[in-house]
């Protein structure tokens, strides 16, 4: 039925591809393409055989528009699923408006440098109106909203976990179970164990950018903006237990803060244990996360790029990883004149997950959901022109799918609530 080119072949890219193949009826050709073709060529191999889909590759610099045009020409794909990093988003949202196909991705747009002085004057200029100074936000994607809408084309902005199935999960509990969503607790927790003192269980230099990032959360109608790990919270989660977590700045606070009408607090938190939040201080300390270049015997490096080779792999985490994931919303509101409280979330399992795809549980959450989304734009169950994220759609058929692909949920009414 459908031809998707995707772009990347990563961690989160590999549980994406493997997911459609398991859908032959729906993805009937795909095309890998990534920056190293035997990376691409070496998945294909594990999956010749073993799927209906027909599965070609390519080599593809995608932070070069005109290398993905030619690539889109050739391929003439239904979709551009882009699971490369959010550094290349621009690029292939130009390639595809400029070859009228649909786009997905999984996160949101960021400069890989962020000392170029025309991107860091709009920068400043939004961290000074908007008041929060993470790197990543949306204006630059949203901008592409009407020509998009011009063109009748559909990007899905953010279809991972989180975002993406967070903010499907704030639409279902809109829908379904609130009149009004008065607060919003994100929370994030990886109660699993790769056995490492240190290692991101996605892309190292986008993991680290995040999460050094200062917090903040959506109040009354504006930012707040925190250092970084400044608050701090414990919860005990089904599935994992206790954790401790920490409140991020993350891309789904300023799309849900449009769309979820009358909401006062969105908050997000990440659980983190003490060795994860020691090396980061200590790397951060000694000028390794930084992304301006140094020179070193004559060549220049980023160091935070030069760490990311240091690092594990994060594709590479699967078979050591042991433990759980348990990611979801809590909401407080008001449904028929009465106040209430739910959460909705999901646990996942590491070693399942590897045992079903051969990764860890944080591609797997993020590798479904964008299989999903695709699902939904090429099946037509989701059919808006321009530029969306998934909050923004009807959360039902999206829900049912989190079921029947390896992610199941839960509604808990009356919820231990975050303070
Ligand atoms: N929404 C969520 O819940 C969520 C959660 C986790 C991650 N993510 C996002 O998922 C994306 C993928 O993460 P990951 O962990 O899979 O990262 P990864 O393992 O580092 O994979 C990135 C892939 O993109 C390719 N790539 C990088 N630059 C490229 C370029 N210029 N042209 C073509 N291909 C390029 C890489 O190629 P090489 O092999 O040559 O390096 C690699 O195959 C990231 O954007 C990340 O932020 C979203």
């Amino acid at each position: 039925m459908a031809k998707v080119l995707v772009i990347g072949c990563g961690g989160v890219a590999s549980v994406a591809i493997r997911k459609c193949c398991m859908h032959s009826d729906v993805f009937t050709e795909l095309c890998i393409a990534s920056r190293t073709l035997s990376k691409c060529d070496a998945l294909k191999a594990k999956l010749t055989g073993k799927t209906k889909t027909k599965i070609t590759t390519a080599q593809v610099d995608a932070d070069k528009p005109e290398e993905v045009i030619a690539l889109i020409q050739k391929v003439k794909p239904d979709l551009v699923m882009n699971i490369a990093l959010p550094y290349q988003d621009l690029a292939i949202m130009d390639a595809c408006l400029a070859c009228g196909v649909n786009y997905l991705d999984t996160a949101n747009y960021e400069p890989e440098n962020t000392d170029d002085p025309a991107w860091r004057e709009t920068y400043e200029k939004r961290c000074r109106e908007e008041g929060f100074s993470a790197y990543f936000d949306y204006t630059w994607q949203w901008a592409y909203n009407d020509k998009y809408k011009k063109a009748g084309l559909t990007a899905l902005l953010g279809s991972g976990f989180d975002p993406g199935v967070t903010q499907v999960f704030c639409a279902y509990a809109q829908k379904h179970l609130f009149d009004t969503i008065e607060t919003i607790d994100i929370l994030d927790c990886n109660g699993g164990d790769h056995g490492y003192p240190f290692a991101t269980n996605f892309n190292p230099e986008i993991n680290l950018r995040e999460v050094s990032a200062p917090g903040s959360y959506w109040e009354n109608g504006k930012w707040v903006e925190v250092p970084a790990m400044s608050i701090r919270r414990t919860y005990h989660f089904d599935g994992v237990g206790e954790k401790d977590m920490y409140l991020l700045h993350h891309e789904e606070i300023e799309s849900l803060a449009k769309n979820i009408k009358g909401v006062k607090r969105i908050r997000f938190f990440m659980t983190f244990g003490q060795s994860y939040l020691t090396h980061m201080k200590c790397l951060e300390n000694v000028g390794m996360l930084s992304t301006t270049p140094v020179e070193f015997e004559g060549k220049e490096i980023v160091p935070i790029q030069f760490l990311k080779a240091l690092l594990p792999d994060p594709a590479s985490l699967g078979p050591r990883t042991v433990g759980k994931t348990n990611i979801g919303c809590i909401f407080t509101g008001v449904k028929d004149g009465k106040r209430k409280t739910a959460y909705i979330y999901n646990v996942c399992d590491h070693q399942e997950c590897y045992r079903e795809v051969e990764s860890q549980a944080i591609s797997y959450t993020t590798g479904v959901p964008a299989m999903i989304g695709a699902m939904m734009l090429v099946t037509g169950k989701w059919n808006k022109k321009g530029v969306y994220t998934p909050e923004e759609f009807d959360p039902d058929p999206f829900m049912q799918a989190l079921n029947e692909n390896g992610l199941p949920w839960k509604v808990v009414e009356d919820p231990a609530l975050v303070e």
